[in-house]
């Protein structure tokens, strides 16, 4: 499917066949991960941590019903991420590793909360009325996540796991002031701020969070040696952001927004900054052709759970002009699909 001279010279039939086999791969790997999602989403992986374990004391340990488990494992262990070690014993296998630590554990306990989960099954209604009932149900997914402080620390450190090797690929792509203050947005635990401050040592930082990430955040910062050079505010972007600041980061902010919503946050930055500061927006760009991109896969979760999208570099471009802003220069961070976009402030007419 994926060479398309290759597929040219197969029939029609075959070609179908070829799709069939793709989405035949698709259904088995949802119905695997689902498996998967509910051993990790009732504490499986920990158990298996020391050692093998049967499925009944895995069952006892976890408050789970053993003949339910026994099933899960038996598919968890057809995926090498786990191994029989005896009937109905089981254990972590090297690659099962990823089920204890790292960015795909936080990504699945992330993703896999039951109403995250459940929003992916929503995408119908979705898409009958462009709108994710997730919406209408918690207002956005920071506002859902406000309200569970186990599921925000996972979200944090995700997003830290995610994103700290762009950071720090953006600290080399010489778009950071040396001195004066950058202004980090919607900063998350600090994950850019920190690693800005380091390789800056003449730099001075300010991130705006939402109270529920503000301790999180000054704790990193601490812990990262930079807590001098770093200030955390709470507050919310759609009203004030810090004046004066040299540069603004929005950093995985944009793309969780609609066209009206990011303009309105865009506004507020124009409000804030110097005539001669630089936007640095991080966000992926997605291609305009059809080729894989993992802004495709993303802009699905951005669908279905928050009220945002992947854009394109002309929608940036557009969006940006409309608060106020020219889009100078899009550097690819080489990490993950991850862009910096690089704007200045338009004076006012
Ligand atoms: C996808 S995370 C990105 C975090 C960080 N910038 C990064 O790139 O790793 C978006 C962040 O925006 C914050 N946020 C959402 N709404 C906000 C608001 N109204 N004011 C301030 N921060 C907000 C969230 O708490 C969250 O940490």
């Amino acid at each position: 499917m994926e060479n398309q001279e290759e597929s040219g010279a197969l029939t029609v039939d075959e070609q179908a066949e070829q799709g069939s086999a793709l989405l035949a791969g698709m259904h088995r790997t949802v119905l695997r991960f689902s498996a998967i999602r509910a051993l990790v989403a009732i504490g499986v992986p920990e158990q298996l941590r020391e050692g093998p374990r049967s499925a009944a004391d895995l069952a006892d340990r976890c408050q789970a019903d053993a003949s339910a488990l026994t099933r899960l494992l038996r598919t968890t262990a057809s995926t090498g991420l786990m191994r029989t070690v005896a009937p109905g014993t089981y254990e972590l296998t090297g690659a099962g590793q990823a089920l204890l630590d790292g960015t795909e554990l936080l990504r699945t306990r992330h993703s896999g909360n039951p109403e995250m989960w459940a929003s992916l099954g929503e995408l119908t209604e979705t898409a009958r009325t462009g709108r994710a009932p997730f919406l209408d149900r918690f207002g956005s997914t920071y506002n859902y996540l406000s309200t569970r402080p186990a599921g925000s620390a996972v979200f944090d450190a995700l997003m830290t796991s995610l994103y700290e090797s762009v950071a720090i690929s953006l600290t080399q792509a010489s778009v950071l002031p040396e001195t004066g203050t950058i202004a980090d947005i919607g900063g998350g635990k600090g994950t850019f701020l920190a690693a800005f401050l380091k390789a800056e040592p003449e730099l001075r930082g300010v991130l705006l969070e939402m109270p529920r990430s503000v301790e999180v955040a000054r704790e990193y910062l601490a812990e990262e040696g930079v807590a001098d050079r770093a200030e955390v505010v709470a507050g919310d972007f759609f009203a004030a952001v810090p004046v004066g600041a040299q540069a603004y980061l929005l950093s995985h902010i944009i793309h969780n927004w609609s066209d009206k919503e990011s303009a309105d946050i865009l506004r507020v930055v124009r409000s804030a900054i110097p005539a001669d500061g630089r936007l640095l927006v991080v966000d992926m760009v997605l291609p305009d052709d059809d080729r894989e991109h993992y802004a495709k896969d993303l802009d699905i979760r951005m669908l279905a759970s928050f009220d945002g999208k992947e854009r394109s570099e002309a929608e940036f471009a557009e969006l940006l002009d409309s608060a106020g802003f020219r889009l100078d220069q899009v550097i690819d961070l080489d990490v993950a699909g991850e862009c910096v976009i690089v704007a200045s402030p338009v004076p006012a007419a």
